[in-house]
């Protein structure tokens, strides 16, 4: 594609450096599609996962996956936030959530059965693991969070992408999405009673996610 860069000059009422702001524009957009692809390997493995479990066990480990890439703004306000220049490159080297994915699973057990799974692919690397199911954080938010690397292969080489994975029961993602919805409401500020109403109900659902793994394994004891 071909630039008429002196008309864009003329017609530069804030006298930015044209040059510069298409070779940071076309960075930004291979950063989208490089993400993206990222993605899609880690879904395409996650699916195949889901249906070995159903041809082997009948049986679904996972309930849903869904997937986002951080928006321009987030990735902005991140980056000032960590005093670091707004760039393709700075991206790249500095911020390991651009590409998310987010798995829903029926069961406790099932999380970990997946984080195990996706470990032994030879092609992922787990760079971070937190455990917020084992040690929730103070909201009482549980999930299980990797960081990841996946290979994404390019027409100008292998490249290494860092991936978040979230994965959570059905219960767990319940109380999440609310939980978030309420601090966007409230512009982040919840009155502290009812953050620890909230924290309560967090380990209420806990409860009754053990009772349902309790009862799944009484009822494949009988049958
Ligand atoms: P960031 O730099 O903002 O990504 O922080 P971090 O990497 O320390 O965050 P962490 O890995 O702890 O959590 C990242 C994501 O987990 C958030 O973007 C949310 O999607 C989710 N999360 C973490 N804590 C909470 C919480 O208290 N409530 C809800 N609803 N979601 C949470
Ligand atoms: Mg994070």
């Amino acid at each position: 594609m071909n630039f008429d860069l002196s008309v864009m000059n003329e017609q530069n009422p804030f006298n930015i450096d044209i040059e510069k702001f298409i070779e940071q524009f076309y960075g930004f957009i291979q950063i989208n599609h490089l993400y993206d692809s990222a993605i899609h390997e880690i879904e395409t493995k996650l699916e195949i996962i889901d249906s070995e479990f159903q041809s082997k066990f009948s049986r679904n480990p996972i309930h849903n996956i869904s997937s986002r890439l951080k928006s321009p703004q987030s990735i902005a306000q991140k980056l000032k936030k960590k005093n670091i220049p707004i760039t393709a490159e700075s991206i790249l080297a500095n911020l390991h959530d651009i590409a998310g994915v987010r798995v829903i699973c029926p069961y406790i057990e099932d999380i970990y059965q997946i984080a195990d799974y996706l470990s032994l692919h030879d092609d992922i690397h787990i760079l971070k693991q937190k455990d917020y199911i084992k040690n929730p954080k103070p909201s009482g938010y549980r999930s299980l969070h990797l960081i990841v690397t996946v290979p994404v292969f390019l027409s100008t080489g292998k490249k290494i992408v860092p991936v978040e994975i979230q994965i959570r029961t059905i219960a767990m993602d319940f109380w999440a999405s609310l939980e978030h919805q309420l601090h966007y409401k409230t512009d982040n500020s919840v009155p502290s009673e009812l953050s620890a109403e909230l924290k309560i109900l967090a380990e209420t659902i806990h409860d009754t996610d053990m009772k349902m793994e309790d009862i799944y394994h009484r009822i494949n004891d009988i049958s």
